[in-house]
């Protein structure tokens, strides 16, 4: 009977902490969502803006973008969404009914980013208060408006698809490149693009970006930025080329200047 009861207590934890898995760790989430910098894009630039509820305008070449309301207000954030619909947003740059997310959103990273990460993301934003902030609609150029043209976009400057140990790097160095491959996006800056706003994979982390003159929206230059820097070093092309493989010498801030 005794070990009956402790078979029926062990199941019970295990559903609890199978679940606490399936559903993930908000807490950690929070951290996460502080590394993937979602306040920048999703928070207006003003004093006491309410945290995700949206509303920072990023300038860019294409136009003005307006990142949206993510809490979790049914109408005005993303409430009646599922979590599949946040993976998919995330990993595949589509929204629930099927069309393209524009790349402003920094989802040719994000889509690095590891299943037990989305879920734990996920399960933070669900955790905030809903805000009833309505999202703008973007101001993009008579033909950035588009959706189903990203698809094209896509094509050529996109690979879906969660980030893999690099080979023949220690566990903290393949968890910087995690950092800056996936949660910090950081070659959505770094990275100087061409003409159509794919990035230059030949010139990975190469761009040194200027930061506006009011220092306040820096985010806004994401797209504008263009190559301030001497070429990539041979071991950083090769890094780049492979996308996959940095050399032990590729450091950021070598590559940044
Ligand atoms: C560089 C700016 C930027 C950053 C950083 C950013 N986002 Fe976004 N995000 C956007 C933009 C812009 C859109 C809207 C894209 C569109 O309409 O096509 C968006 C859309 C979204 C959407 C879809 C919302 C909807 O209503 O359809 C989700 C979910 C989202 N972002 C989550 C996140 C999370 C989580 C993070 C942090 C890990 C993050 N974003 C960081 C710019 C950003
Ligand atoms: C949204 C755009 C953006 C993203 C994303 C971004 N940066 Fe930057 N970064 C900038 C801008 C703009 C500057 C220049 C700031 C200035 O000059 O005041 C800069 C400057 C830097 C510098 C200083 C370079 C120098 O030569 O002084 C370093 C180092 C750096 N970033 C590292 C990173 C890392 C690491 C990441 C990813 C975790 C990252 N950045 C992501 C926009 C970005």
């Amino acid at each position: 009977m005794r070990e009956l009861r402790a078979t029926a207590v062990a199941l019970a934890l295990c559903a609890a902490c199978g679940s606490a898995l399936a559903q993930g760790d908000a807490k950690r989430g929070e951290y996460l969502a502080k590394a993937g910098g979602c306040t920048g894009c999703h928070t207006e630039d003003k004093k006491d803006a309410v945290p995700f509820a949206g509303g920072r305008a990023l300038k860019t070449p294409f136009g003005t973008f307006f990142g949206p309301n993510i809490t979790p207000h049914p109408q005005a954030g993303i409430g009646s969404w599922t979590e599949a619909d946040f993976f998919r947003a995330m990993r595949e740059g589509d929204r629930p009914d099927g069309k393209n997310y524009f790349p402003a959103f920094p989802y040719p990273s994000f889509t690095k980013i590891v299943d037990r990460d989305l879920r734990d993301l996920w399960a933070f934003l669900r955790t905030l208060p809903p805000s009833a902030r309505a999202s703008q609609e973007h101001d993009l150029g008579f033909f950035y408006r588009w959706r189903f043209l990203v698809t094209f976009w896509k094509w050529f400057f996109f690979t879906p698809g969660p980030f893999t140990a690099l080979p023949g790097l220690s566990d903290i160095a393949n968890r910087g490149a995690y950092l800056v491959q996936a949660l910090g996006h950081c070659s959505e800056c770094h990275t100087p693009r061409n003409f159509f706003g794919g990035p230059k994979k030949s010139r990975f982390l190469t761009s040194r970006p200027r930061a506006s003159r009011s220092g306040a929206t820096k985010t806004c230059k994401t797209f504008s930025l263009r190559a301030s820097t001497p070429k990539a070093t041979s071991s950083q092309r090769r890094w780049a080329k492979s996308s996959r493989t940095p050399p032990a010498s590729s450091r950021l801030r070598t590559s940044t200047r």
